[in-house]
Formats: structure tokens, C-alpha cells, sequence
């Protein structure tokens, strides 16, 4: 028998199949108990003595030889190339990509106030979306005829009941200073609602930051220059800051907070109305109100208070002139931050 024809026989045969299945008929062909080199081996022993050895040798090395012609052929086929074939899997094909996002103006802007806010000691922290009328007017020193407090400018939550979805973060005030002792330096960013008419300058949600000390011996001044610290932090060091004397119910005395218009520089532009300044926040020294509706002593303590919009400060330090923008999901305008 040639055994040099018998390997090219195998050889021919493994490079017409194209599955595994095939690949084990073969298999059983040549190298089963009752396959072709099983034969040649069984062989041996009827041979004349002087030919067994060189016979027997040839039979080894096509049996190893065949080994691995298999081993070889087995891999092929399960590396993927024949089998993929088979499954329509196209592993050429192009994946889907996954893009990447990017923290939407409003988080940005959240964190990057509360940021300045931290490195000079403030502790960040919230509050719920639901208040009760307490905490949202009466703990703030907001009397029963206030206008805000009317149906129309707040929404109540079932008939009129004690809840309401806050119309600002100051809320938060009354509930941190129940619960924790002087001295305090907190800030409070978080969602507020007010049923308002969306226009351009308006939304029934937005976000505000809100921010207090309390302290033996806090002054005006303190909060005059933690606010200007704050303004050049996200304005640039070349503002100029004012207080506007104004009025709210938890602060006595109470300040809007202008800093001079970033487009104009202070000349009078569309911007800022042709007034040079631009409000940011509003601001003022606690009550003693406040104070007592809370449970801390007027007469050893005072503190500031501030708060602020959010989308106010995005709007004035990106350019941004419509405050829809931020709620519409289009990520051409999202992207850009
Ligand atoms: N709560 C006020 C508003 O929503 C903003 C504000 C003004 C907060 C003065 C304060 C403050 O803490 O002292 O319009």
C-alpha cells in the first residue's frame, strides 16, 4: 500500500468539507477502530519480518501526521470563518455606536456654583420638591395676603390642601435651621414651580440655589463680599457688583444683587435694557422672623440668605436668550456646552 497516496487522499478529502459533522466522517474514515490506519497498523504483523520496522515507521508518522491534519482542520473550522459563513453573521458588519453625552448647562452651571460655594465652607444639601405651606411661606415670614401665595401663583397639591410644590428653594431654610444648631454656612440648589405662561423668560419649572449663614456676629458685609467672591468666580474678576435695596419677607434688609452687563461692560446695552447692570440674585440679612420660627435666638445670632436662578446665570453667562432651550431636548443646542 502507498502510503504516500494514502495522505494525499486525506489531505483531498479534509479540504472538501466545511463543517464539523463532515469533518467526524472523515474522522471515522481514517483514524476510527475500524478506519483505514487502524487497518494499515493491524497490517504490520502479517508482514516478513525484515519489513515490519520501516512499515510500522511509515504507519506512525502518517498517523501523526493525520493527527494533525485534523487538529489543524478542527481549529479552522471552529475559529469562526466556515461556521460564521453558515450563521449569516457578518463579522465585517460596523457596530452601532454609542455616543458619548454631556452634562446638560443646567447640571453645569448646578455644580459649578456649588463648587465656589463648597471651597469657601459651605456644605451642599437639599430639600423635597413637595413642601408643606409652612415651610414654604409662613417659617419664611410670608403673611396670608402675600399675592404669591394665591391659587393661581402656586401649585397646591389636592384642594388647596397644607402642600405645594415649592416656588422656591427657601423652603429649605426654615427646615435646615429647625433641624440643625449655628453655625451654619448651607447651600441648596434644587427644582422649583411656579404656574406661570412659558415664554422666553419663563417656565413653571426651573432651578434655583439657594444659600444662608448663621452665626454669633454674621454682617452685611459678609455677605457682600462671599457674594462678590461668587460673582467674579463665574463672571470674570473684571465685574463690578452692586446691591439694589429691595424688599422680601424672610430678609431685613433685603438686596437684588446687579453685576455690571458682561456684554456691554456697563455702557447700556439690549442686554441689560440699557442699564449697565444685570440682576443676579436676591439677597438680604434673615429675619428675626425667620429666626423665631425656627427656633434660634434672634438676640445672639444673625445670617444672610441668598437665591438665585439657575437658568438666569446659564442664560447670562453663555448667551442664551430663550429659557426653553434647556427643556426641549435638542441636542444641537445641548451639545454645545
Ligand atoms: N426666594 C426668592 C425668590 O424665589 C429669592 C431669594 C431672595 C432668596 C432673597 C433668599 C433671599 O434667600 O435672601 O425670588
Amino acid at each position: 500500500m502507498d502510503i504516500n497516496l494514502i495522505q494525499t487522499q486525506i489531505e483531498g478529502d479534509l479540504a472538501k468539507i466545511d463543517s464539523l459533522s463532515e469533518l467526524e466522517e472523515v474522522r471515522a474514515k481514517y483514524l476510527g477502530r475500524k478506519g483505514l490506519l487502524a487497518e494499515l497498523t493491524g497490517a504490520i504483523a502479517g508482514l516478513p519480518v525484515e519489513q515490519r520496522g520501516a512499515f510500522g515507521k511509515q504507519v506512525n508518522a502518517l498517523k501523526n501526521q493525520t493527527l494533525d491534519l485534523f487538529i489543524k482542520k478542527e481549529k479552522e473550522l471552529t475559529a469562526g470563518n466556515t461556521v460564521v459563513k453558515k450563521s449569516n453573521l457578518d463579522i465585517g458588519m460596523p457596530g452601532i455606536a454609542q455616543e458619548l453625552g454631556v452634562l446638560h448647562p443646567i447640571t453645569r452651571v448646578t455644580e459649578e456654583v456649588c463648587a465656589i460655594f463648597r471651597k469657601m465652607g459651605f456644605s451642599i444639601l437639599g430639600g423635597p420638591e413637595i413642601e408643606t405651606e409652612y415651610n414654604n411661606f409662613t417659617g419664611l415670614n410670608i403673611p396670608l395676603e402675600h399675592p404669591s401665595r394665591e391659587a393661581f401663583d402656586t401649585f397646591y397639591l389636592k384642594d388647596y390642601s397644607k402642600m405645594l410644590l415649592r416656588s422656591h428653594t427657601s423652603p429649605a431654610q426654615v427646615r435646615l435651621m429647625k433641624d440643625k444648631k449655628p453655625p451654619l454656612a448651607i447651600v441648596v440648589p434644587g427644582r422649583v414651580y411656579r404656574p406661570d405662561a412659558v415664554d422666553a423668560s419663563h417656565s413653571f419649572m426651573f432651578h434655583q440655589i439657594e444659600g444662608f449663614m448663621v452665626d454669633e456676629n454674621i454682617k452685611l458685609s459678609d455677605l457682600k463680599g462671599l457674594l462678590e467672591t461668587f460673582a467674579k468666580a463665574v463672571f470674570g474678576n473684571d465685574i463690578k457688583m452692586r446691591f439694589r435695596p429691595h424688599f422680601f419677607p424672610f430678609t431685613e434688609p433685603s438686596a437684588e444683587v446687579d453685576i455690571s452687563c458682561i456684554i456691554c461692560k456697563g455702557k447700556g446695552c439690549s442686554v441689560c435694557g440699557r442699564k449697565g447692570w444685570l440682576e443676579i440674585l436676591g439677597s438680604g440679612m434673615i429675619h428675626p422672623n425667620v429666626f423665631k420660627h425656627v427656633g434660634i435666638d434672634a438676640k445672639k445670632y444673625t445670617g444672610f440668605a441668598f437665591g438665585m436662578g439657575v437658568e438666569r446665570i446659564a442664560m447670562l453667562k453663555y448667551g442664551i436668550n430663550d429659557i426653553r432651550l434647556f427643556f426641549e431636548n435638542d441636542l444641537r443646542f445641548l451639545r454645545q456646552f
